[in-house]
């Protein structure tokens, strides 16, 4: 299986203050069947991102070194998850690390509160061959059956994300029954961690498998966990 969205990169986000908790994470992600794993640490959310890029990679780097010095059978591939803002195109052109790997192709998304603008934005960034895959769709409010944005969303390409623990009810119920309703109606595409620490990943992947077999049958739960983030992270294009 391959995880999309996590922030295991240490020391740059919300997520582990140490390589050696980096490194736990990574070891438990191996334990339970990933063979690759996104590090997609949070961009463009605060002022001040000078030097930022540098310091990011600088960190992949090291946890590359750390990773394989201690043999742990997983790939990292560098990644981000914006935040969005109208300028994003325009940003992405000063930034290509914040696209999944080295493909150019595919970026994954935030949104919270303000998403005035966000039909023209996206249409932008197909236009320009770029795919957004929205991440943890299950969480924002306006990705109800009846909005006319959501279905906007998945009509015109865009690819949506959910995640792990909101299908295992680590949300709560609420939480979990939408994210399986939105799954069986075909609103979403790749399931992925978003591991932020290790107590995370008793929300793993391996886990949600299973629910996800149950949910829609092997074929497309497959797609949802391998075939899918395969094709984001070599930048080929999806069969939805
Ligand atoms: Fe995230």
């Amino acid at each position: 299986m391959i995880d999309i969205h996590t922030h295991i990169l240490p020391i740059i986000d919300d997520g582990p203050r140490s390589y050696e908790e980096a490194l736990s994470c990574l070891h438990e992600l191996a334990e339970t069947g990933i063979s690759k794993v996104c590090l997609t640490p949070h961009v463009n959310k605060t002022a001040g991102q000078k030097g930022r890029d540098r310091k990011i990679q600088e960190i992949f780097d090291e946890l590359m070194r750390l990773k394989n010095q201690e043999n742990i059978a997983v790939d990292l591939v560098s990644g981000a998850e914006i935040f969005y803002t109208p300028d994003v195109p325009a940003l992405l052109k000063d930034n290509p690390a914040w696209f999944f790997g080295k493909q150019r192709r595919y970026i994954l998304l935030e949104f919270h509160g303000n998403i005035f603008g966000i039909e023209k934005v996206l249409s932008e960034l197909l236009s320009e061959g770029i795919i957004p895959v929205l991440a943890h769709i299950e969480r924002y409010p306006w990705s109800e059956k009846k909005n006319p944005l959501f279905s906007y969303f998945r009509n015109s390409g865009m690819i949506m994300q959910i995640n792990a623990g909101s299908l295992l009810g680590k949300y709560g119920w609420l939480m979990k029954r939408k994210a399986k309703t939105l799954v069986r109606q075909g609103f979403c595409h790749v399931v992925a961690s978003d591991t932020h620490e290790l107590s995370d990943l008793d929300y793993s992947l391996e886990k949600v498998r299973p629910v996800l077999t149950k949910l829609v049958g092997r074929e497309i739960s497959e797609c949802l966990l391998v075939g899918n983030p395969e094709k984001i992270i070599a930048g080929s294009t999806m069969i939805k």
